[in-house]
């Protein structure tokens, strides 16, 4: 079996799978930490492997960036391949003037305007919510792996380039400590098909400081958020 947007047979795909957004990054994520990665999909080149990690099965694929694309593929995953946890591994704009480029954000809820939710099961909420057991893994291997893990509000935005003249001000309007674009709709499909999902975000810049990292920094330089990650996915 096969959807049209992934060509992976089933029981190809762990059932733990890390998304970054850029098909490319999971194909560096996978080639870097896995033990013999093999690719499950080539369909529009969102690449997804699956590997085993300290000897435990784990997939890593790309989402595609903003909330239909992570929609359809995170969907997918759940329903059609018996997917039971995804966690999000992305990059995201800091708004809260606590956080620094290269801070490690673990999702405790997301705030959208985007009509995501109510567009495919009816949900009016603009907030979101991960899964408490993910989370918990999550925080535990960053624990074990000393590294530091700030819990904030994530705001899933549907826009990346706003008009100058529109004054927003989600931080202080709506408690986001960070910007990022998937994670409402990854979270909103993990409740309705009754899975689980987390968003772990590596500031990549800040609005308020406006510091930015590379391409090729955001690519080879979120080595903890994987490592927390894979351990997390591991244990889940
Ligand atoms: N906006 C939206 N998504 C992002 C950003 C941003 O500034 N930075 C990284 N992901």
């Amino acid at each position: 079996m096969s959807t049209p947007h992934n060509n992976a047979q089933v029981g190809d795909i762990a059932k733990t799978v890390l998304m970054p957004g850029d098909p490319l990054r999971a194909k560096f994520i996978a080639e870097t930490f896995l033990e013999n990665p093999v690719q499950f999909n080539t369909v529009r080149n969102m690449c997804g492997y699956a590997g085993t990690y300290k000897g435990k099965k784990v997939s890593v694929m790309g989402s595609g960036m903003g909330m239909p694309s992570i929609g359809i593929y995170s969907y997918e995953l759940y329903k059609f391949y018996g997917v039971e946890n995804i966690i999000r591994i992305g990059t995201a704009g800091a708004y809260s003037p606590k956080l620094d480029v290269f801070d490690t954000v673990l999702a405790k809820d997301c705030w959208s305007e985007s009509t995501y939710a109510l567009a495919q099961g009816g949900n009016t909420s603009d907030v979101q919510l991960p899964s408490p057991q993910l989370n918990e893994k999550i925080e535990q291997a960053a624990k074990e792996l000393g590294i530091e893990l700030t819990l904030g509000r994530i705001h899933s935005s549907d826009v990346f380039y706003h008009e100058d003249a529109y004054n927003f001000d989600f931080y202080n309007d709506h408690g986001c400590d960070v910007v990022e674009m998937e994670s409402f709709a990854l979270f909103h499909n993990a409740k309705v098909l009754g899975k689980h999902a987390a968003c772990l975000v590596t500031v990549s810049d800040s609005l308020v400081t406006h510091k930015e990292t590379t391409a090729e920094e955001r690519q080879t330089s979120f080595t903890n958020m994987m490592k927390i990650a894979l351990e997390a996915a591991i244990n889940a």
